[in-house]
């Protein structure tokens, strides 16, 4: 399976993303685009189609949980968006990600693939012992998620990549790791706690990054695209 850069395009709106977008028309390599709920809810799914007739791929970001029924008709929806990725929380049950698979696969059997989210990295331990009752160290049960997802049948998880190593060595090497927390050395961390380089997400073994603002943010940002497929990919 390929490595690639996925730029997370947290845009308002359809005219803003396509316009950012349009900075890369010449490209020979197209952006792997990620579409959040901002995007989404602000766009949509119009927004989907649109971005994918101009040749990128897609990972859909919406973090589904609900029960199963209603996550399995959902993902019917996504996968008539054509999407190549899209993503729930490992939260709602093993039952929940099994429904969601069927809702996603094709009639010929293929579906895009499926990411778990498992514990948000803006929730502390603290929290998740004191407001969701979960009396457990943090990278458990981040881990035992990880476990849950890979045992419905999921694709993989969305972590650091400073996880991916044990992510890889708990659910095996073919489980994907798409890892937020990118930035280059010496760029502006932002509210990132912590951060990697593509070069090290590379070595941690990380299947995807994911990296918003370095290249939304910057001056330049086919350069910064390259920069990351060069550290990353190449
Ligand atoms: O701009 P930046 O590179 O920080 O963007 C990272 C992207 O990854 C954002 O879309 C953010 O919502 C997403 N993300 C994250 N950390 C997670 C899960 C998703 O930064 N744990």
């Amino acid at each position: 399976m390929g490595k690639d850069v996925i730029v997370a395009c947290d845009f308002s709106g359809r005219e803003a993303v396509l316009q950012f977008l349009d900075k890369f028309e010449n490209e020979p390599r197209k952006p792997y685009v990620k579409i959040g709920m901002e995007l989404f809810y602000g766009a949509g799914p119009e927004i989907v189609r649109e971005i994918k007739r101009r040749g990128h791929r897609i990972f859909l970001d919406l973090k589904l949980c609900d029960i199963p029924n209603t996550v399995k008709k959902s993902m019917a929806v996504l996968r008539d968006l054509d999407v190549d990725m899209t993503n729930l929380h490992a939260f709602g049950t093993i039952e929940m990600m099994k429904a969601a698979i069927e809702g996603l696969t094709r009639p010929d059997g293929t579906r895009p693939l499926l990411i778990a989210v498992t514990q948000l990295t803006s929730t502390s331990e603290e929290r998740m012992r004191g407001e969701l009752l979960i009396d457990r160290p943090l990278p458990e049960v981040v881990m035992h998620y990880a476990r849950n997802a890979r045992a419905a049948g999921l694709d993989g998880v969305v972590c650091s990549p400073l996880e991916s190593p044990a992510v890889h060595e708990s659910c095996g090497a073919g489980f994907i790791t798409v890892t937020p927390g990118v930035r280059f050395s010496g760029g502006a961390v932002g509210d990132q706690v912590r951060v990697t380089t593509p070069a090290r997400a590379r070595e941690l073994g990380s299947d995807y990054i994911v990296v918003g603002r370095p290249i939304t943010a910057n001056d330049d940002p086919v350069a910064a695209y390259r920069k990351c497929v060069n550290e990353f990919v190449d």
